[in-house]
């Protein structure tokens, strides 16, 4: 056996998240556990400012996790009881979840071909109690923005974009999470900037929206420590501040890399008629993709993902093998034809910074050699 043949290749190797920068990690646990820095510490208002300055925002606020954070900006930019709001069934359930604690009606939409909202089907789904959209930047892309904006200025809808998995991705040259009200990034740790736990950041130029994130994230507090409203506790903690921080610094690279992996699928799968790529990096002048996931439609979908798995390759089924509206007991009638079939389809491969190159070409090749059988 040739060690091609005996390559095993995880979806995600978490431990490689540690053990690729221990030494750094180490003297980061040590420097903010001696000074015993824990809770909403310098850490974390550096990592807000460099956040900030690296997306061209005003505020960044970090939170326990882009779900909480999703919520608190639906709170904070007064989406409620009776409102609707639109999103795309090709997200994670923690985007409605946040509608439906907000206690507005999540309204579920069609994703388009590159698997993003769809502006046509938002603009079908407008009623006179919608009050916002929340598309989610999917998989390292961010939608059109220019339609999304051109429809919410026309019916005076709020944006609150969910980039959770779109740190660094850019539409016309702006930033994904600096469109709407809001924008909510999570570092969960297989996110392409993800920390060693939860995390997650709500980023806004709005004064009052930033103002009302910082007492909903802490108890209601005040500057001063006064309780000023109703508030959860979901303060992104500062350990994972710093950890943050320190990958900041490096997330240029990070992206480049990934974007030369997703370059290489692009290519290697190019020749096989039964897959359907998503947009390569260089495809469209207007999208800079940062590839949080390598998402592809395959014929025989299942078959496929049996046999990569039979060679040690491990393979996902996006948010579990349905969009959000698919999941009966959340109580969505809705049908989304062109959304269920993408999920008939759907199948994430390896993309993280564990790969090289060679492991894409090795994945590439047994993808080959699945649709060579008869
Ligand atoms: C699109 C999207 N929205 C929301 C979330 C929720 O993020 P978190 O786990 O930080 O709450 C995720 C995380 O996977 C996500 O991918």
């Amino acid at each position: 056996m040739t060690p091609t043949q005996i390559r095993c290749i995880p979806f995600f190797d978490y431990p490689h998240l540690f053990l690729s920068e221990e030494r750094e990690l180490s003297a980061i646990f040590r420097d903010v556990g001696l000074r015993g820095a824990f809770i909403l510490q310098e850490d974390l208002i550096r990592f807000e400012r460099n956040l900030a300055a690296y997306l061209g925002m005003k505020y960044a606020l970090g939170v326990g996790n882009a779900t909480d954070g999703l919520l608190l900006a639906l709170l904070a930019a007064g989406i409620g009881p009776g409102d609707e709001a639109i999103f795309c069934s090709h997200t994670m359930v923690a985007t409605a979840a946040a509608i439906h604690f907000a206690g507005a009606i999540p309204v579920p939409v069609e994703c388009a071909k590159d698997h993003l909202i769809d502006p046509d089907a938002v603009e079908r789904a407008i009623t006179p109690r919608t009050r916002a959209i929340l598309p989610t930047q999917l998989n390292g892309r961010t939608a059109d923005m220019q339609a999304l904006e051109r429809i919410a200025k026309y019916h005076d809808l709020i944006i609150i974009e969910d980039a959770a998995q779109a740190l660094g991705s850019r539409f016309q040259g702006r930033a994904a999470g600096t469109f709407g009200a809001a924008g909510v990034f999570s570092f969960f740790p297989a996110k392409t900037l993800g920390c060693l736990g939860d995390g997650g950041a709500v980023v806004t130029n709005n004064d009052e929206i930033y103002e009302s994130l910082v007492q909903l994230r802490d108890h209601g507090r005040g500057s001063e420590g006064e309780i000023v409203s109703w508030g959860f506790n979901s303060r992104l903690d500062t350990l994972q501040a710093a950890i943050l921080d320190f990958r900041l610094g490096s997330y240029d690279t990070t992206v480049e890399r990934r974007r030369v992996l997703a370059d290489t699928y692009h290519n290697r799968l190019r020749a096989i008629g039964q897959i359907k790529r998503p947009p390569g990096p260089e495809d469209d002048a207007d999208h800079f993709d940062v590839f949080q996931n390598y998402e592809i439609e395959a014929e025989r979908r299942d078959e496929l993902r049996a046999f990569l798995k039979g060679h040690d390759v491990g393979s996902t089924l996006p948010w579990g093998g349905k969009a959000v509206h698919q999941w009966p007991r959340l109580g969505f009638s809705t049908h989304l034809p062109f959304t269920e079939r993408v999920f008939e389809r759907a199948l994430l491969l390896p993309l993280n910074l564990s790969l090289t190159e060679d492991d894409v070409h090795h994945i590439c090749n047994i993808i080959q050699d699945f649709y060579r059988l008869p």
